[in-house]
C-alpha cells in the first residue's frame, strides 16, 4: 500500500500588518469587539501590486527547501484558492512556470476556506493511485482585495497569506484518512457576489464585497466542524485521546474552542494563529501547520487532524501522521 506523507512545509505572509487599532480608524469598531468576538488581533495584507501567485511562490520555495526536494522532482501542483491572479490560466500554472517546475498536471481548486483541504485530499489520491510521487500543494488567498473595507461586519475578519506543503509518496502513513463534503443549499449565507459569468464589472468596486450572515454561518460551522472531527477519528478507529494536534481553519477563536471542546481536546493541543493572521480562507490551515511545525510543537510521527469549513458550504478533514 502506497501512502502520501508531508515532507516539508512553508509559509509566506505579506509584510504589511493591519492591527485592530488600525481598523478602528477605518470603520466603526473597537479592538475589544474584534478580539472578544473573533480572537483576531492583527492580519497581514498584500500590497496593491502583490498577487496570490507571488505569495504561493514564496511559500512553495520554503516548503521545497524544507523537504529537500529538487523542483525537477515535482510532478503535480494543486493550489486551493478563491482569489487567483487571473480567471485563466489557473494560478498553479503561473506558479509552475515561476518556480521552473517541469511539465506536470497543475490546477487550482476553488472551495473557499476549505480549498487547501480539498487540494491536499486530491493530491493524496493522485499519489495513492500511483499517478504522482511528489506534489506541491498550496493554500493561498489575497482575500483583502475582495473585502469591502466599509463593511465592519466582514472587513475585520480577513487576512492574506499562503501556506505550502510538499507531499511525497511513502510506504509509511502519512495521510491516514480524508473526508470532504459540501452542501450548496447554504450559498446565500456566505458568498462573493461577482464572478466571471456574473457581474464581473462590479469586481473591485464598493458594490461588491463578501456577503455573510455571520451568526448563521457561525452556528452551522460549529456543528459541522464538530461532526467532521468525530467522523475523521471514528472512521480511522482512533480515539480522540490519541490525537496530538488539532490544526483547524482559523475563522474565529470561538468556533475553534467549540470544536476542541467537542473533541475533549485541551486548547494546548490546538494550533492557533487566528490572533496573528485573521481568517486567511484557504491559506489558514497550511499557515497554522507550518507555524506548529517550525516552532517545534508538532513533531515527526505525531497524529494531526486538520479541518476546515467555508462558503458553499464546503468542509473537510485530513487526519495524518507527520
Ligand atoms: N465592530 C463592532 N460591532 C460590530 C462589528 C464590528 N466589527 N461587526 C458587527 N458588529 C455589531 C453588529 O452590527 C451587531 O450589532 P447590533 O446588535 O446592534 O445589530 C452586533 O455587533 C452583534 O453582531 P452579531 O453578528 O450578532 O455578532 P456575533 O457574535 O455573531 O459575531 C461574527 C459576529 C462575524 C464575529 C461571528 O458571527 C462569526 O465569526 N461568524 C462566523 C464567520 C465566519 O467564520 N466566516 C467565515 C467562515 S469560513
Amino acid at each position: 500500500m502506497m501512502y502520501s506523507r508531508i515532507a516539508g512545509t512553508g509559509r509566506y505572509l505579506p509584510e504589511k500588518v493591519l492591527t485592530n487599532f488600525d481598523l478602528e480608524k477605518i470603520v466603526d469598531t473597537t479592538d475589544e469587539w474584534i478580539r472578544t468576538r473573533t480572537g483576531v488581533e492583527r492580519r497581514h495584507c498584500v500590497r496593491e501590486d502583490e498577487t496570490t501567485s507571488d505569495m504561493c511562490v514564496e511559500a512553495a520555495k520554503r516548503a521545497i527547501q524544507k523537504a529537500d526536494v529538487d523542483v525537477a522532482d515535482i510532478d503535480l501542483i494543486i493550489i486551493g484558492t478563491t482569489s487567483p491572479d487571473l480567471i485563466f490560466p489557473n494560478v498553479a500554472t503561473i506558479v509552475q512556470h515561476r518556480l521552473g517546475i517541469p511539465a506536470c498536471p497543475a490546477f487550482s481548486i476553488e472551495a473557499a476556506c476549505t480549498g487547501f483541504i480539498y487540494a491536499l485530499t486530491t493530491a493524496d489520491k493522485f499519489i495513492k493511485a500511483g499517478e504522482a510521487k511528489c506534489a506541491l500543494v498550496v493554500g493561498a488567498e489575497c482575500i483583502t482585495k475582495l473585502v469591502d473595507w466599509t463593511d465592519r461586519n466582514t472587513c475585520v475578519l480577513f487576512g492574506d497569506g499562503a501556506g505550502a506543503v510538499i507531499l511525497k509518496s511513502s510506504e509509511q502513513p502519512g495521510i491516514i484518512g480524508t473526508h470532504l463534503g459540501a452542501d450548496g443549499q447554504y450559498k446565500e449565507l456566505l458568498y462573493y457576489p461577482v464572478g466571471a459569468s456574473k457581474e464581473l464589472h462590479k469586481a473591485g468596486t464598493d458594490e461588491a464585497g463578501i456577503v455573510m450572515a455571520g451568526s448563521e454561518v457561525f452556528k452551522v460551522a460549529v456543528k459541522t466542524l464538530g461532526n467532521v472531527a468525530s467522523q475523521a477519528l471514528e472512521s480511522a478507529g482512533i480515539d480522540q485521546s490519541e490525537l496530538d494536534w488539532l490544526v483547524p481553519h482559523q475563522a474565529n477563536i470561538r468556533i475553534i474552542q467549540a470544536t476542541a471542546k467537542r473533541l475533549g481536546l485541551p486548547m494546548e493541543k490546538v494550533i492557533l494563529t487566528v490572533q496573528d493572521h485573521g481568517n486567511t480562507s484557504a491559506a489558514s490551515v497550511p499557515l497554522a501547520l507550518d507555524v506548529g511545525i517550525r516552532d517545534g510543537r508538532i513533531q515527526p510521527g505525531q497524529l494531526v487532524l486538520m479541518e476546515a469549513f467555508g462558503g458553499g458550504f464546503t468542509w473537510g478533514s485530513v487526519l495524518m501522521r507527520l
